[in-house]
């Protein structure tokens, strides 16, 4: 009879085999979705956006095709995965995030059909939050599988690293809304938008992911400013309390490498968003940045599970 151990070991390389595919999906998928808005495309901005009234998706064959492969044999293994977390008998650690990580990744293939059509806000939100939450689900699989297992208790920074995680889930949802909205071109310039250092109160319906979207937001749009300056704020209070909290991280040896990791993801994040705009919104530093957002969600948690000593 094969013992917890063995399948401990076997569904903890499944995990890990599990989230590098959930992270490539994040990156094909930015990819299709920012080169289809148009970003960095000839001439900008005029170029951007062009899909919402119908013009040509830009050319993406194979680049589709490969992420329904990688996609299709994620849930495979996603199947797997639980199956090896409840068969022979249920394994009470990793069971509950394997379940998780299957429910989401059907959620998601589901949601892919109506995020065919580029006008609808939500699918676009949904899909852009589904996959960095498919790659923090696959990583605590990874951790609720791991064998060797700290005591549990409270540590300090834990408090500081749970309110930075707070903004930077706000972070993530107006920056996809930034992306479903078609609205990067609304504030090309730094630190503000143009004159404005705070959002319009009209820019505020924005906010609305229960919408549908015709044209693209240019420059002078108040709800994609609106959009943009808000996630900017986000992006600094996650930096700042979630910095501090990897700080105080550093100091415990249980939760060193981990706090490291939060801190260069940290700063690599902010200088990609940063480098986005003053880049003239290039299409491989805006996929860059996607990608850093799903790491850096899921090494947050990492951090905070290691604070209160769970992982
Ligand atoms: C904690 C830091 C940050 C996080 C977690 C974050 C996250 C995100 C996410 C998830 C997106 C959507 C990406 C997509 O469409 O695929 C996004 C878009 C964007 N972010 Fe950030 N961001 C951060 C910091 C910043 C900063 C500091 C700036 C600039 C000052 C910035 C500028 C942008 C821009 C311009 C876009 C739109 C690109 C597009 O068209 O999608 N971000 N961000």
């Amino acid at each position: 009879m094969e013992t917890d151990h063995a399948r401990l070991r076997r569904i903890h390389l499944l995990a890990l085999l599990l989230a590098a595919l959930s992270l490539l999906i994040v990156l094909i998928s930015a990819y299709i979705r920012l080169n289809g808005a148009g970003l960095g495309c000839s001439p900008w901005p005029e170029c951007y956006g062009q899909i919402l009234a119908g013009g040509p998706h830009p050319h993406a064959g194979g680049v589709r095709v490969l992420h329904r492969v990688v996609a299709s044999l994620a849930l495979f293994l996603g199947f797997g995965l639980l199956w090896q977390c409840l068969r022979p008998q249920p394994l009470p650690g990793p069971k509950g995030s394997a379940t998780a990580l299957l429910v989401l990744m059907l959620l998601l293939t589901v949601v892919g059909v109506f995020s065919a059509d580029p006008h609808r806000v939500w699918a676009g939100v949904i899909n852009m939050l589904g996959g960095a939450v498919l790659v923090l689900l696959s990583w605590r699989t990874v951790l609720a599988a791991r064998i060797d297992r700290p005591p549990a208790g409270v540590q300090s920074g834990a408090a500081l690293v749970h309110a930075g995680l707070g903004f930077l889930v706000f972070a993530l949802v107006l920056g996809a809304l930034i992306g479903a909205r078609y609205a990067a071109p609304a504030c090309p310039t730094l630190p503000g938008c143009a004159e404005a250092a705070w959002p319009a109160v009209d820019g505020l319906a924005a906010l609305n992911p229960i919408a549908t979207v015709n044209a693209p937001a240019m420059l002078g749009d108040a709800g994609g400013a609106a959009l943009h300056l808000l996630h900017r704020y986000c992006a600094l209070a996650t930096v700042l309390l979630l910095g501090l909290g990897a700080i105080h991280g550093l100091a415990r040896a249980g939760a060193r490498a981990v706090a490291a990791s939060v801190l260069l993801l940290l700063l690599l994040q902010f200088a990609l968003g940063v480098l986005t705009v003053l880049g003239g919104f290039a299409l491989w530093l805006a996929v860059a940045h996607s990608a850093g957002a799903a790491m850096l969600l899921a090494a947050g948690v990492h951090l905070m599970l290691r604070l209160r000593a769970t992982v």
